[in-house]
């Protein structure tokens, strides 16, 4: 099957069983959930889906360059969830409560205590924000840091000072590390917001994105008036000042210190039904409080436990969260508008009256295609639900009304922005004309985008300018621009021009699988820009190769379709080379590689950092589950970089599963084929890194 089309199809299904787990009323197991989840993960890669439309990013904390890593005293771990779709063994559905009974009688078992002894769990709000670790010094702040990966994390000392986010003295003497979550009130980042739409600007998507990036701001100036908060609650390390023995009393503690706490929205429960009781009516009012909350925390109230409690590398065993269902209103389609993709795909997209939804006042949500849009029948004027996916992208899930002698929206003929008549592939229509307006500034948001060439502060804002305001059409130009032009712009000043201006020198070294992958050529996502990198080597070798594949040479689809066995390009079927090629070889691609080439930007494949590791090299792993240390994505670096390869899902050809927490199917389907599963000691053994 087609990857696009395979990857619209787990969408809908992913969405669907979505739909079904929070109606309780779940298809599937968890496990097969996740690997459909993964799948979609590994296509959405494969296919290069950009950020924007995929629907599993949240974003993180990750290292930013130009921010000093600093390594935490204690790691900064994440929390077990409880999971509202969990299935026993015999697949009998798992209601929260007796997930929350069990938690708690493992708790008491591991504290050897009887059943009959009180064991208080705290219920906290789990604030929707991003969290940090302050170094306070004989009661001063003294250092501010990410959480990063949860061993070291960026310095941002300087923002958080200048946004006044947490107090810069505490009312005791003493040395501490204090942690919580900064974010942004609804208030605050609603009035931010209206300021960047009255001047024209883009508006941030979420609190919780707007406070990363308002604290990820290299230059500080002006945070102070964002209105950037905090909500501490731990104290993980401290000499020199007596704390108290509860969490309970830890907040009421920071309160008394002069910190933001919100001990008035806490309770301490004894029973899994008070607390679940507790959660749920909190997440009834979650709508009017004054800031963002995805949840609440429950911690073992007593702090001597936890020590004997201990944990694994990616929870503590003293805490679990609750989390709240999506949020789902109802508004109106104002009108229907069609969006150009970077590859030309367009797509549908409502424009809502506004509508408040989980911490953001949602005006427009996607439709996704004109099939799903016809399949749903949504029109101009009908009353519809909308919610948001990961509680990041807003969709509308079905139509509840529709208005008096309302019209379905027709499918578009041309291109809205170029008028160039339509192609349709499958269920998804294109503009096929690539020198389009709309999907030249898409391509080069994709073009300069974190994944493709990293071009630090050359966000979508900026690039819609350079494009709008300084001309920019093609890739190679904006190696061209100069910190004098790019200072003009709108929120730029002379520093930050001068950043993107050295950004722009570190970009040219990304090398060739990189540049492609930024291209947005269709079927070249990461793992295919890397395989066609690696087996071409230069830029000048593989378009030499696309232009002899166009013309028929014989030799070169013996590359891709030899008379027997698989193609030398992994990967790489007939129909999809016709493609990749075809565009490669077309005077359009040709040109902007030619101009990158001629503005210093390497097209040489980056061999140096693949050193292939004995064991590791040309084997095939899959990855599941969550890793005690690493990231999925950072364990799969180092086997690409190691030699090896990493593929979505489990089969006879997979040399090893490393699994970690909470793997689901993936595991299963390999202990049915009898693949060696390995955890990830195993693993950074084999890589030689433990
Ligand atoms: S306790 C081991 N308490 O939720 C981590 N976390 O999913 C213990 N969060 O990384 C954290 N409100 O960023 C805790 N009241 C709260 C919280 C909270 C928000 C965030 C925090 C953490 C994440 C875990």
């Amino acid at each position: 099957m087609d990857a696009r089309r395979e990857l619209e199809i787990l969408v809908d299904q992913i969405r669907h069983h979505e739909r079904a787990y929070r109606a309780a009323k779940p298809e599937i197991t968890d496990g097969a959930f996740d690997e459909m989840f993964d799948r979609y993960v590994a296509l959405a890669d494969e296919l290069g889906v950009p950020e924007s439309e995929r629907i599993d990013r949240a974003p993180g904390a990750d290292h930013t360059d130009g921010f000093v890593q600093v390594e935490h005293r204690v790691p900064m771990l994440s929390l077990e969830k409880l999971t509202p779709n969990r299935r026993d063994s015999k697949g009998a559905s798992m209601p929260l409560g007796e997930q929350l009974s069990q938690w708690w009688e493992r708790r008491r078992e591991d504290l050897e205590l009887s059943a009959s002894t009180a064991l208080p769990v705290y219920i906290e709000p789990k604030i929707d924000g991003i969290s940090v670790s302050l170094l306070y010094e004989r009661g001063s702040l003294v250092r501010a840091v990410t959480r990063g990966d949860g061993k070291r994390g960026d310095d941002i000392t300087k923002q958080v000072e200048r946004a006044r986010a947490v107090p810069a003295r505490l009312g005791t003497t003493g040395n501490f590390e204090v942690r919580g979550e900064l974010y942004w009130p609804r208030a605050a980042f609603e009035a931010w917001n209206e300021t960047l739409r009255a001047h024209g600007e883009e508006e941030i998507a979420n609190p919780r994105n707007g406070t990363a990036g308002m604290m990820k701001r290299k230059d500080p100036e002006g945070l102070e008036s964002v209105g950037i908060t905090s909500f501490l609650y731990q104290v993980p390390w401290h000499e020199g000042v007596s704390l108290p023995r509860r969490q309970s009393e830890i907040l009421r503690w920071l309160s008394e210190q002069g910190a933001s706490v919100y001990v008035e929205q806490t309770t301490v429960a004894e029973s899994a039904e008070a607390a679940l009781a507790f959660c749920e009516g909190f997440g009834s009012k979650r709508g009017t409080l004054p800031y963002e909350i995805d949840g609440m925390v429950l911690k073992i109230d007593e702090l001597k436990h936890y020590e004997k409690l201990g944990g694994t590398g990616h929870h503590p065993h003293w805490g679990i969260a609750y989390k709240f269902p999506p949020e789902r209103k109802t508004t109106r389609v104002v009108s229907i508008e069609v969006s150009v993709g970077k590859s030309g795909k367009l797509t549908p997209v409502a424009n809502l009256e506004p509508v408040q939804l989980a911490g953001t006042t949602v005006v427009r949500a996607s439709l996704h295609n004109f099939v799903e849009l016809e399949r749903k029948d949504v029109r101009i004027g009908d009353r519809v639900e909308v919610e948001k996916a990961g509680d990041i992208i807003p969709q509308v899930i079905q139509s509840i009304s529709h208005e008096e002698g309302s019209v379905g929206f027709a499918r578009p003929t041309h291109c809205p922005a170029c008028q160039t008549p339509v192609v349709a592939e499958e269920i998804f229509v294109y503009c096929p004309n690539p020198a389009c307006l709309a999907q030249r500034r898409e391509r080069l948001i994709h073009f300069a985008s974190r994944r493709a060439m990293e071009i630090d502060g050359m966000g979508e804002s900026l690039v819609s300018q350079v494009v709008d305001k300084l001309g920019v059409e093609s890739p190679h130009q904006i190696f061209e621009l100069t910190s004098e032009r790019l200072a003009g712009l709108e929120r730029m000043g002379k520093k930050s021009a001068d950043n993107v201006v050295k950004a722009l020198g570190a970009a040219k070294s990304r090398g060739l699988a990189r540049v492609l992958y930024s291209l947005a050529i269709r079927h070249v996502g990461e793992t295919m820009s890397e395989d066609l990198a690696s087996y071409f080597g230069t830029g000048e070798k593989l378009l030499a190769f696309a232009e002899r594949y166009v013309a028929g040479d014989e030799a070169t689809i013996a590359v891709v379709a030899p008379e027997s066995g698989s193609g030398a390009i992994e990967g790489l079927a007939r129909k999809t080379a016709d493609s990749i090629f075809g565009e490669l070889a077309s005077p359009a691609v040709r040109r902007v590689l030619e101009g990158l080439a001629g503005a210093g930007v390497s097209l040489e494949a980056k061999t140096a950092a693949r050193v292939e590791v004995a064991g590791v090299a040309g084997k095939s792993f899959v990855l599941t589950g969550t890793l005690p240390t690493l990231k999925r994505d950072a364990a799969g670096d180092m086997i690409k970089a190691a030699g090896g390869k990493v593929s979505g899902s489990v089969s006879k050809k997979t040399d090893y599963v490393v699994a970690g927490e909470e793997a689901g199917s993936k595991l299963e389907k390999a202990n049915e084929l009898g693949v060696p599963v390995i955890d990830e000691a195993a693993l950074l053994a084999m890589l030689g890194r433990s």
